[in-house]
């Protein structure tokens, strides 16, 4: 296992916290790991992660704020190891477009649960519930996969 891609709907909200948490584990565990995220619309191409976000990931110790929103390719499917989808529409969607590489997040401590997305959320605080939800399934999928 070398490389990972995580997928959401819009790559702005949960999916650029997903990457940033699950760097942020590879690097303090000196893992050689390629790892990044993408959306599977095409909304918020060039975009940076919503301000959220930046704001939860920053109070974790993690700077998010680099990253460009990005749409999936079905190129990506042979170019990661395993793409892992942040909900069941994101892992349907990818499905579709021929992906077998594929797992969802919450199969990783969460009886295979979504990911909820934020975006619509009314606020902050439900950022911070979804940063822990993705940092235990990031550490468990890790382990689960004889990374750590
Ligand atoms: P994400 O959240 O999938 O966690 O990045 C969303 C961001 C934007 C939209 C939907 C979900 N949107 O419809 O624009």
């Amino acid at each position: 296992m070398n490389s990972i891609l995580f997928v959401c709907l819009g790559n702005i909200c949960r999916s650029p916290l997903a990457e940033g948490i699950a760097k942020q584990l590879s690097s303090l565990h000196d893992l050689k790991l390629t790892i990044d995220s993408a959306g599977t619309g095409s909304w918020h191409i060039g975009e940076s992660p919503c301000e959220h976000s930046i704001t939860v990931a920053n109070k974790h110790g993690i700077d998010i704020s680099g990253q460009k929103g990005r749409q999936v390719s079905v190129y990506d499917f042979d170019q990661y190891d395993l793409i892992v989808a942040l909900d069941g529409s994101n892992y349907n969607d990818l499905k579709r477009l021929g992906c077998e590489n594929l797992t969802k997040l919450g199969n990783y401590g969460f009886e295979g649960n979504d990911v909820p997305d934020p975006y619509f959320f009314d606020g902050f605080e439900g950022f911070e519930k979804v940063f822990t939800m993705i940092e235990v399934a990031v550490e468990n999928l890790f382990k689960a996969k004889k990374l750590l």
